[in-house]
């Protein structure tokens, strides 16, 4: 495989300007990471998702700091190439400035991420503003908000009526006059992508499950790949049956272990006839 290149700020902002899209996923450990890092993903966020992913939570409430500097370490190690989010988990920078730009920083120093992400809108302007005077590259994050779920009344699209739309609307603008290089919207009808889209001057867009019409699209890689037992979302798409591949296999190796069939001579070690003489008499 040859040399890939460092992504940078300007290389994503080059390819939006060649028109050509961004593949981003989501992304959580080291090995993971390895295979995204192989097929030349541009961009990996290392998302809360990982409560419910990686972790079993129920929601991506109970996150902590720590389980986020943690994982976007592995994943730096598995992807030292691609440009690499860190996201914000509940309760790192909703209760003020400082708050966030500490715990942005956090993202940067200890894990070496290139950029972080959060939710919400025109209410985190300052927080998004905030950080980026701290010089970290900040990604923006509305429509689904998971760690607003209960407030927006559960997993659904937003902004399918005009006022909620434009509301949609009015936030990127906020969030982009806030300096934010991406903004990625998740579950929103496919023209309001479009618009928000079209009206990006100085930020780049993102979509996970709003349509074609955005410089780039993301998925959550349990989604794309297989791995997430409780469900698959309608707007991800299963590229490789995983999940399946790993359920056979482990089905195969009990079904091996408990016939005596595992492990085969290739599989273990010996030991040449004279050493295990020598051996049994020492034991004498
Ligand atoms: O945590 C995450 O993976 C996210 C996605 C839902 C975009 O924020």
């Amino acid at each position: 495989m040859p040399e890939r290149k460092r992504v940078t700020l300007p290389s994503l902002f080059k390819k939006v300007a060649d028109n050509q899209p961004i593949t981003m996923l989501t992304c959580y450990d080291y090995p993971t990471a390895h295979f995204q890092e192989q097929a030349g993903i541009d961009m990996i966020l290392v998302g809360d998702s990982l409560g419910m992913t990686m972790l079993g939570y129920e929601s991506t409430l109970p996150v902590t700091m720590e389980d986020m500097i943690r994982h976007s370490q592995a994943v730096r190690r598995g992807s030292p190439n691609a440009w690499l989010i860190g996201d914000m988990p509940y309760m790192s920078y909703q209760p003020s400035v400082e708050t966030a730009i500490r715990n942005a920083g956090r993202f940067m120093a200890e894990a070496s991420c290139d950029a972080i992400k959060l939710e919400g809108g025109a209410e985190m302007a300052d927080r998004m503003a905030g950080i980026v005077r701290a010089g970290i590259p900040a990604m923006g994050h509305l429509g689904l908000t998971p760690q607003s779920v209960s407030a927006l009344g559960g997993f659904r699209v937003q902004g399918k009526g005009a006022q909620q739309a434009r509301k949609i609307v009015e936030d990127a603008r906020s969030l982009e006059e806030a300096g934010a290089f991406a903004i990625l919207l998740e579950m929103v009808p496919d023209r309001v992508c479009r618009l928000i889209t079209e009206r990006a001057k100085t930020c780049f867009i993102i979509s996970l499950g709003s349509g074609l019409h955005a410089h780039g699209q993301l998925l959550i890689y349990h989604d794309a790949f297989g791995l997430y037992p409780r469900f698959k979302p309608r707007m991800a798409k299963v590229f490789a049956n995983a999940g399946q591949l790993i359920q056979d296999g482990l089905v195969e190796y009990v079904k091996e272990v408990t016939g005596r069939t595992f492990p085969q001579p290739e599989n273990w070690f010996g030991m040449p006839d004279e050493e295990y003489e020598e051996l049994l008499k020492l034991l004498d």
